[in-house]
């Protein structure tokens, strides 16, 4: 599916999106002295060996990272202490906790969409695609929800530092971003910090209270990685999901003819949930360390090298997908790469697709007809590693 991209012009820099597949299924790249894995075959094969593809990452980049943050933060982690905090956590994070949210991410959804019903036009991001998650993980982990401006700003920040990591010494120009992050870094550290210490003191029904007393072999989390897990969570835990909501109906805009299975079909909006996640995946990058001397796709990759592997790509691999630019909701399998793979494969991700099950659902509903709006283009995240719309307005007949 190259049309939205091409109508839009969005993500330029993602020649994969428009539809140019990688010559080379791995290839280091000189000037930022990293590895791009693009292949899904590939891509696999880093994912599934955490003990040579470490998520540590940190310690080959010409930057000083402040350990504390670390603790707490699973991506960064490895085994054995990945495996122990992952227990602890998923003791609080169960698949019941989230299958019991599907009344209240409905409730949510259509109180939201009763506020724009009788608009001609709506901005899918601002009325339904950010509020939603949102709120949703707020309430989750017991923070106030009306705090969400705060979280975005936060998260935004966080999330998106836009370019590629690099290990070529760049005159402090990485370390200098990582500084601009870290204030709001410390503001939301300290906020969370406050929620947890009063649920020490007077627990509730939320998931923060379970992760403070959460306990697995008679051990428990730390204040920091409790505070650096809700964070982490308060940060993955929204704008990936706005980015999804917003790109599965930029992709059945695209193809009107799927668009009209899936509203005659609903048993088909889960495979188009799927499929906006391979096509338009919203964390399009992750990274790993080499920690020995390792083949990939033919070639020798040395120790203590930063490989970035590229989800996005990897999901359009025409090795591992026929016809890996269409749009096909009933594509069975469908092995994307778009929640990762192996042990720090994505925890939200039954919430994520709970949401997007939900939340498309009730929109087909209500809006028999939705379109783009040729006078009003969507904008889009910039930089490489996050795929989705920043606004995307709608018209609504
Ligand atoms: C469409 C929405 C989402 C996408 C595309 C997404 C994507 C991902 C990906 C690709 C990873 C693996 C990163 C890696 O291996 O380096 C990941 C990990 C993670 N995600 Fe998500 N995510 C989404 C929603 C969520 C939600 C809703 C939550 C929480 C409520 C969440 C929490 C996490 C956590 C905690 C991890 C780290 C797991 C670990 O390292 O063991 N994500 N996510």
């Amino acid at each position: 599916m190259t049309a939205h991209t091409e109508r839009w012009d969005s993500f330029p820099q993602l020649p994969w999106l428009h539809g140019q597949q990688p010559q080379q299924a791995v290839r280091f790249d000189e000037e930022l002295g990293v590895w791009n894995v693009y292949g899904h075959q590939e891509a696999v094969e880093v994912l599934s060996d955490p003990h040579t593809f470490s998520s540590d990452v940190g310690r080959l980049l010409p930057i000083e990272l402040d350990e504390s943050l670390v603790e707490g933060d699973l991506t960064q982690l490895d085994p054995p202490v990945h495996r122990k905090l992952r227990r602890l956590v998923s003791h609080a994070f169960t698949p019941k906790i989230v299958a019991d949210l599907e009344p209240r991410i409905a409730a949510l959804t259509h109180e939201l969409l009763d506020a724009v019903a009788d608009r001609q036009r709506i901005e899918l991001v601002a009325d339904l695609a950010y509020p939603l998650p949102v709120v949703v993980i707020a309430e989750l982990l017991g923070v106030p929800s009306s705090d969400r401006e705060l979280f975005r700003k936060w998260a935004e920040e966080q999330l998106s530092g836009g370019s590629q990591l690099s290990v070529v010494d760049d005159q402090g120009e990485q370390q200098r971003r990582l500084e601009a992050q870290g204030a709001s870094f410390t503001q939301i550290i300290d906020y969370l910090r406050g929620h947890a210490a009063e649920r020490r003191r007077h627990p509730r029904q939320d998931l923060l209270t379970q992760l403070v007393q959460a306990e697995v072999d008679g051990e428990r989390l730390t204040d920091n990685e409790v505070v650096n897990f809700a964070n982490l969570l308060l940060a993955a835990g929204h704008i990936t999901t706005t980015m999804l909501l917003g790109n599965t109906v930029l992709c059945l805009d695209a193809n009107p003819q799927q668009a009209a299975r899936v509203r005659a079909d609903r048993a088909l909006v889960p495979g188009a949930i799927e499929e906006s996640l391979r096509l338009l995946t919203p964390f399009a990058l992750t990274y790993r360390a080499t920690t020995a001397e390792v083949e990939l796709d033919g070639q020798r990759v040395p120790a203590d090298q930063v490989l970035s592997v590229w989800l996005s790509a990897a999901n359009r691999d025409g090795r591992q997908f026929a016809d890996p630019d269409a749009f096909d909701p009933t594509r069975d399998p469908n092995p994307h790469l778009g929640f990762g793979r192996g042990i720090h494969f994505c925890l939200g991700a039954p919430l994520a697709r709970l949401e997007g099950r939900i939340a498309l659902n009730i929109l087909l509903d209500r809006f028999p007809q939705l379109s783009t709006d040729p006078d009003n283009a969507p904008t889009f995240m910039p930089g490489t590693d996050m795929i989705g719309a920043n606004s995307l307005p709608l018209l609504t007949r």
